[in-house]
Order: C-alpha cells, then sequence, then structure tokens
C-alpha cells in the first residue's frame, strides 16, 4: 500500500481527506464519526462570536438531478444549493467540543472554521478562545456567499483582497497555528485574494465555497428554490457539477504560487475527483456535499480508489502526485504553434519517395515554403 499521509504546515493528516466546512463536522458527534471512518481530517462548521445572530430557514437546500430518474435517492444528483448559515451552537458549546474531540482523538486533524464582522478585537478574541481549546489550525471562512452580507461577512469580506489581507494579520498577529484562507469563487480572478491571504500571513489556502446560484424554479407555482413562506434568496451551489470551475481555480492558484499549500474542494462525489484536485496542486481534499449525500462512510471508498490508482500508476506516495498535471498547462496561442510544428513535422515525414501518389499537388504544397 502506498503511503497515504500528507504533511502540510506542520500538521500531519494520515490521509488527504478531509471533511469541508459544513453539516459533516457540525458538532462533536459529526466529527468522531469522521474520524471514527477514517477520514484525515475535519474542518469544523463555520462559528462566530454570537449565534444568536445565526437563524437559519427550513427547507434551506435544493437539488439539480440530472434527469428525473430515480428522483428520490441521490444518484443522479449533479448540483445541490444551499441557503444555510453558520452554526447555530454557541460558541461555549462550541469551545467543549473542541475540547472534546482533540481528547478522544489527539492525532487527528481538527481545524475550527471561522467567521466575524469587519473588527480586529472580534476576529482576535474568537481566535484566541478557540485556540486554547487545542484545535490544530485555523480556516478563515471570507466565502459564504449568502448570509449576513449586511454585517460584511463572508464572501463579501472575500471579495476585497484589502479586507482579506488585513483580517489575516489580525488573525496571524493572535495565533502561531496555521491559517487557511478560504476563498469565494464569486470573483473574477482568484489569484488575487489568494495573494492578499498569503501577503497577511495565511500559510496557505482553501478553495472553493460554493458558487451563488439559483438551482431551480418550480414550474407549478412559478417560484425560484428552495422556497420558504413562498419565497426564495440565491444561494450556494455544490457538488458534482462545480468541479470543473474548482479545478481550474486551484490550477491557477497553484500555478501562480507554487509554494503555497492549497487544499481543494467542491464536486468531490468519487476518488477519481479527488485525485483530479491532487494532481491540480492541491495537497489535501475536502468534501462536505458528497458527505451529505453518501455518508461519512464514503471515505472507505475515497481511500480505496487513491491507493489503487498509486499502486496501478507506480507512485509510492500521495507526495508523487500533487501537482502533477500542471506542467502540462500553456496557453492557446501556444497549442496553435504546437500544433503547426507537428503539422510541419508530419510533411517532413513525407518526404519518401514512396508517399507520393494520387495527391501529387497536396504533398508538392506540403513541402513548399511559400
Ligand atoms: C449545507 C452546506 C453548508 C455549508 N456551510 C459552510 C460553512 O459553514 N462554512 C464554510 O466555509 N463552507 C460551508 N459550506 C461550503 C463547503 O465547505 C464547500 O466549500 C462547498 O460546498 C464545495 O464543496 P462540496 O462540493 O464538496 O460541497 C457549506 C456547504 C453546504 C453544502
Amino acid at each position: 500500500m502506498a503511503d497515504l499521509s500528507v504533511t502540510v504546515n506542520g500538521m500531519k493528516f494520515k490521509n488527504p481527506f478531509v471533511i469541508g466546512s459544513g453539516p459533516p463536522g457540525t458538532n462533536y458527534k459529526t466529527m468522531a464519526k469522521s474520524f471514527d471512518c477514517g477520514w484525515g481530517g475535519v474542518i469544523a462548521k463555520t462559528v462566530s462570536l454570537d449565534s444568536t445572530e445565526v437563524i437559519n430557514v427550513a427547507p434551506r437546500y435544493g437539488k439539480l438531478r440530472l434527469s428525473d430518474y430515480d428522483a428520490k435517492g441521490n444518484k443522479n444528483v449533479i448540483g445541490f444549493q444551499n441557503i444555510e448559515l453558520i452554526s447555530d451552537l454557541s460558541l461555549q458549546e462550541w469551545l467543549d467540543d473542541f475540547r472534546r474531540v482533540k481528547d478522544d482523538y489527539p492525532e487527528d486533524i481538527v481545524i475550527a472554521s471561522i467567521m466575524e464582522q469587519h473588527e480586529k478585537d472580534r476576529w482576535q478574541e474568537l481566535t484566541g478562545l478557540i485556540m486554547e481549546t487545542g484545535v490544530d489550525g485555523f480556516e478563515l471562512n471570507f466565502s459564504c456567499p449568502h448570509g449576513h452580507p449586511e454585517r460584511q461577512m463572508g464572501a463579501a469580506m472575500g471579495q476585497n483582497p484589502d479586507v482579506i489581507e488585513e483580517v489575516t494579520r489580525w488573525v496571524a498577529e493572535t495565533t502561531e497555528l496555521p491559517i487557511w484562507a478560504k476563498m469565494t469563487p464569486n470573483i473574477s480572478d482568484i489569484r488575487l485574494p489568494a495573494r492578499a491571504a498569503m501577503a497577511g500571513g495565511a500559510s496557505g489556502v482553501a478553495a472553493i465555497n460554493t458558487i451563488l446560484s439559483v438551482i431551480g424554479v418550480d414550474l407549478d407555482t412559478l417560484k425560484p428554490q428552495p422556497t420558504v413562506q413562498g419565497g426564495s434568496t440565491p444561494g450556494g451551489y455544490s457538488y458534482r457539477a462545480v468541479k470543473p470551475i474548482a479545478l481550474r481555480m486551484v490550477s491557477e492558484l497553484c500555478r501562480d504560487q507554487p509554494d503555497m499549500p492549497v487544499s481543494g474542494i467542491g464536486g468531490v462525489a468519487e476518488a477519481r475527483d479527488a485525485i483530479e484536485f491532487l494532481l491540480m496542486g492541491a495537497s489535501t481534499v475536502q468534501v462536505c456535499t458528497g458527505a451529505m449525500l453518501q455518508g461519512h462512510k464514503m471515505v472507505k471508498h475515497l481511500i480505496e480508489g487513491l491507493d489503487k490508482f498509486l499502486d496501478e500508476k507506480g507512485f509510492a506516495s500521495v507526495d508523487d502526485i500533487i501537482g502533477k498535471s500542471l506542467p502540462y498547462f500553456t496557453t492557446h496561442h501556444e497549442l496553435v504553434e504546437r500544433q503547426l510544428a507537428a503539422k510541419l513535422a508530419k510533411a517532413g515525414q513525407k518526404n519518401r519517395d514512396k508517399e507520393w501518389g494520387e495527391n501529387m499537388a497536396e504533398v508538392t504544397d506540403q513541402l513548399t515554403t511559400n
């Protein structure tokens, strides 16, 4: 069996599969379940200082299916939308849960995801309190696309590189623990907020959070979904359909800052998806919706699939494949040049007398420079 462990910013993950912030890591019970099933780490559900501001609605999810076939199951779900807010557990409950999970699973990696208003004292107080519980690191949620934009939280912050740099610096001043800044895809150039986060003292970035979306419209009522008391609001899109966008963004980040650790997220439903993120340069891979739809036990298939891939291709460790596909990217211009060169080379091979036949004029053209 190949070595599946990865060490990122000094944190040793027994495998690169990490629960992404959301329902699958939303309290002690779900974090413990994640480790019992074999996940390499957990990013806990995002927490803030005051949970009384967090009022969720139900329903708050919507699914996009490939077809109506098997409409009740999850096999043909390709996209998922949520309008869920951050955790509604109190900070005290979270502090207890972080302590308990680190006591019970000292070898497993627990990263706290935090989010606050644009106030230095609030970010530093939150960081300081959570740091004391023994968590291994922090993820800064600069990326939730819905909920509390009026308080300049989440993506409202993550779309402003100057604010990202400032807030990351506030956290970095407070803790020596690793800090990953979680990026929003709802921006035209994801490299800019990542550069700002690193300038502010981040140890790496996580990408991507959900993509702002409208999952569909109920053709009977004409109301957009998910519908709550007759109304709706755009939400965050995730699962299989977002993977190509996430892979592109992760590749852009890894090509722009090759030494920056990137935790890849978005649309991982099976082992091959996760392997693709590793090949794009991610050193860990987060999964949120996949674990919601398939259960925590899906990690067993991720581990088996990665192990089989490494063995079959003759790689000794996960480290050997991180970023392995990046050198193949080039510009469209360069592709055209290569194509031209290949055509000329092929024409050169025609320079053998047996190639001459019916197509006399065409071959003559290929061998002529003007
Ligand atoms: C129901 C739900 C709740 C989420 N809550 C959070 C959250 O509290 N904080 C956060 O940073 N990301 C949150 N996310 C985003 C995920 O962590 C992840 O970035 C995104 O869903 C893409 O990955 P996936 O396709 O594996 O779900 C949430 C996603 C879902 C589906």
